[in-house]
């Protein structure tokens, strides 16, 4: 069978890699993909925003299944154009993509089914926004409602930072803003909850967690991720349970009385509070760079896992997932989040020789005059498996000391929680 790819950063590369795995996969095609996904993958230059082309190449190489691995692209309805050309596709459609695509959708659907969610407010108006600042508690959350790349939430620490979140979204930052979300601040510690359905059935896709500020000690400014680790150590069955009858399951009801249904992953990110779950966001799609740790887990074909889904028939497949335990760090040119930049070379790459439990999953890179050079903020994950996360972060950082690139920086601390604390 053909495979198409769909996305460029470590996530799509650690789809390949799991793809490629099967017997029955003649030949990968990555849309755009990188210099890792060259390895194992054609990678096609074509503009994933360009639906119309996309139909065209696919049609052309009679690519039998197509998997989106970013949110953009599922929000703006590429499963019902591809599906409507008779495309077999993974990922959720239109409607199910609101779950990440409209922040407000889905506070409001928690709202309708009983949805353990904060608290939260919907205003029309800046000035509506800016009078409720007067009669509230601090932190305060302030959230633009559509996608935002992860830049869109505010934790806002007093009534002056409110203000300038406010003006900010309703002055278009993340775009036109009609509406804006104002909810209440949760403490407890964070969970990336993962399923897999198929409309029909669900199951189970692990569970992780991963950093998303820039500096060591969970500091500074917001990024795409800069390494997780998985299994997330608040991992329990009853806790598990809680999420799938209180979060998940209400979730996919809501889904079906629209008249739809969601088929792929679905990310829950979720706030756990004495081992109750809390809803902070939905995502409609794996997430970058948790999927890197946990695709690694999984002792089950994924290949089937697609095919499985696609065809509506999940529940003849038992997915099955190794004890062991994965992290990874993302290594990212100098200045990310902010400047920096590209076309640098990394060398050694090549003289790295991986044992079954490592992997080096790219990002942005790419292949310039025969040289793979960077092409991004978030360059490479070094990710490793083995029976302890103190272990994996070791091997993980060996190995980054190997490649050795000067325009590179990491956080060492990942996974601290589990580590040294
Ligand atoms: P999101 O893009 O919705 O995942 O938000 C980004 C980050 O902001 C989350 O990973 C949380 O760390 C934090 N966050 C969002 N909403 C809340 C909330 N209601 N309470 C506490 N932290 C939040
Ligand atoms: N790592 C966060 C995300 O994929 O949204």
């Amino acid at each position: 069978m053909k495979v198409g790819i769909i996305g460029s950063g470590g996530r799509e590369h650690a789809i390949c890699y799991a793809i490629k795995k099967s017997k029955k996969v003649e030949k990968i095609f990555c849309i755009p993909g990188n210099a890792g996904t060259h390895d194992i993958a054609e990678n096609i230059d074509l503009d994933i925003n360009n639906f119309e082309l996309l139909k065209e190449f696919i049609k052309e190489k009679k690519i039998d299944i197509i998997i989106i691995g970013p949110e953009k692209p599922l929000v703006e309805g590429i499963v019902d154009f591809l599906e409507t050309n008779k495309i077999k596709v993974f990922g959720p459609n239109k409607l199910a993509s609101k779950l990440e695509g409209s922040k407000i959708f889905t506070k409001n659907l928690c709202k309708k089914y009983n949805i353990p969610t904060a608290k939260f407010g919907v205003f029309k108006t800046k000035e509506k926004a800016l009078d409720f600042l007067l009669q509230c508690k601090y932190p305060l959350v302030i959230k633009a409602d559509g996608l935002a790349a992860g830049k869109g939430v505010y934790i806002c620490e007093n009534k002056i930072q409110g203000e300038q979140a406010i003006k900010e979204i309703f002055n278009g930052k993340f775009g036109k803003a009609n509406e804006i979300l104002i909810e209440e601040f949760l403490k407890g510690e964070e969970m990336s909850f993962f399923i897999i359905s198929d409309g029909i059935n669900i199951k189970n896709f692990g569970t992780a967690q991963d950093h998303k500020r820039v500096g060591e000690g969970d500091v500074g400014l917001n990024t795409g991720g800069m390494g997780a680790y998985s299994p997330s150590r608040l991992e329990n069955d009853v806790l598990n349970k809680k999420i799938l009858d209180k979060i998940i399951k209400p979730t996919l009801r809501a889904l079906e009385n629209l008249n739809t249904n969601f088929k792929g992953f679905l990310y829950a990110g979720l706030m756990i509070i004495e081992n109750e779950p809390y809803l902070i966001e939905y995502n409609v799609r794996m997430g970058d760079p948790e999927c890197q740790t946990i695709l690694p887990r999984l002792k089950t074909n994924f290949f089937e896992i697609v095919e499985a889904t696609i065809n509506q028939k999940l529940n003849q497949i038992d997915v099955v997932w190794s004890d062991a335990k994965t992290l990874s760090i993302v290594q990212c040119s100098k200045g990310y989040p902010k400047t920096y930049e590209n076309n640098l070379e990394i060398k050694n790459l090549d003289k790295i020789i991986l044992t079954e439990n490592e992997f080096i999953f790219h990002a942005g890179t790419k292949i310039s005059s025969s040289k793979i050079v960077s092409n991004g903020g978030r360059v490479l994950n070094f990710v490793a498996k083995s029976k302890s996360f103190k272990n994996s972060r070791e091997i993980v950082v060996d190995l980054i000391n190997k490649i050795n690139w000067k325009n590179g920086f990491y956080r060492k601390d990942i996974g601290y929680k589990v580590i040294d604390e």
